[in-house]
């Protein structure tokens, strides 16, 4: 979240400061008790839906959220439908939207996008999902239901299963999780779907504890939240799925603590069999309720923030990041913007920004 205590544009969680995220759910627990209370909110105002890569769920989140406020919602379908597909460069669709609306929601296959988005928006913009880098309002949803189902965040072994690798929801998480006291976590993954460098790095810098386990079932009973994943076999160039070792079902379940949380940020394949769905230990239902009223504190939140100029009205060169999924292989006049250890700021991968003389 860019900005500190007070972000403008949330891009990563990893600017989340704890007052932020209390004054967050706080507000999320007002709605969620009066919601009428909020009901004309955010009348008036618009929220733009540029989702340039498929969703469901977090799409349908954010419209339901915006519309319960009394707000209004535009946006596409279908990547296809719009002028980037004419060769419209991000930078213009942003300046383009940001006349129209009061936040936009975005959503991109490029990782580093709501991040390359944030600098040429007036209005603040929210990271729907940026390939396989982040997702931070899923974050928000994870907190939110881990802190109403244990009545607080700290003091938890929090496993970590399937692909760790592609899978952003759970880069966010352990991200934002660093905001909080004793959390230790268990990475359960196959070796080919581990967790990428930059976030062991991330982890290590903060004395966060961690091990590494190739069984669900080795790591089941010391848990007490429990974060499944699918395989993201769209990012992994069709690749393999997962096997059962990673899958969770009723009789795994029951070496498990009685108080465990079982989240899933959806869609699921396979990974938790149905025969889990009655257990009132799986929370992967209420987890996405929680997004919409999570969603709903955001947007009132930033909304209430107007407009202000952008960042970087005039980009001063290009940029290029070894990493091939980066935004700046495609929009080639994003100014270099680098992390204080030379990776690239856009995607966070430790490969190099290459400034274009
Ligand atoms: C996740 C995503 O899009 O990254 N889903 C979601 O936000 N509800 C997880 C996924 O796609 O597997």
């Amino acid at each position: 979240l860019a900005g500190g205590d007070s972000p403008r544009h949330i891009v990563s969680i990893s600017d989340a400061s704890l007052a932020w995220w209390d004054e967050l759910y706080s507000l999320c627990r007002q709605i969620i008790q009066r919601p009428e209370v909020f009901s004309g909110a955010c009348r008036g105002k618009l929220m733009a839906s540029l989702f340039f890569e498929p969703s469901t769920r977090t799409k349908f989140s954010f419209q339901t959220a915006m519309l319960r406020l009394g707000g209004g919602v535009f946006g596409f379908e279908n990547a296809n439908d719009i002028s980037a597909a004419k060769g419209e460069s991000l930078a213009d669709t942003i300046r383009m939207t940001a006349t129209y609306s009061d936040v936009i929601v975005m959503r991109s296959p490029y990782e580093g996008a709501a991040k390359a988005a944030s600098l040429y928006s007036e209005v603040p913009v929210i990271n729907a999902g940026d390939g396989g880098h982040m997702h931070p309002t899923q974050t928000l949803s994870d907190l939110a239901t881990i802190a109403q189902t244990r009545g607080g965040i700290g003091g938890i072994t929090v496993g970590l299963c399937g692909d760790l690798k592609y899978g952003r929801t759970v880069h966010s998480l352990v991200t934002a999780l660093a905001m909080f006291p004793d959390i230790k976590f268990v990475l359960i993954s196959p070796n080919e779907l581990a967790m990428p460098d930059y976030m062991l790095k991330f982890m290590r810098a903060r004395d966060m504890v961690y091990d590494i386990c190739g069984d669900l079932r080795d790591a089941l009973p010391s848990l007490d939240v429990l974060y499944m994943t699918r395989a993201q076999t769209e990012r992994a160039g069709g690749g393999a799925g997962l096997s059962d070792a990673f899958m969770l079902n009723a009789a795994k379940l029951q070496s498990a603590k009685s108080d465990l949380v079982i989240m899933h940020p959806l869609p699921r394949v396979n990974e938790i069999s149905p025969d889990v769905d009655s257990d009132p230990r799986a929370k992967y239902f209420d987890q996405a309720r929680f997004g919409m009223y999570i969603r709903m504190a955001l947007l009132l939140k930033l909304t209430a923030l107007g407009r202000s100029a952008p960042e970087a009205a005039a980009a001063t060169g290009g940029s290029r990041c070894e990493n091939a999924a980066c935004v700046t292989r495609r929009e080639l006049y994003l100014p270099p913007l680098k992390n204080a250890d030379g990776s690239c700021a856009y995607c966070d991968t430790t490969k190099q920004l290459i400034i274009d003389s």
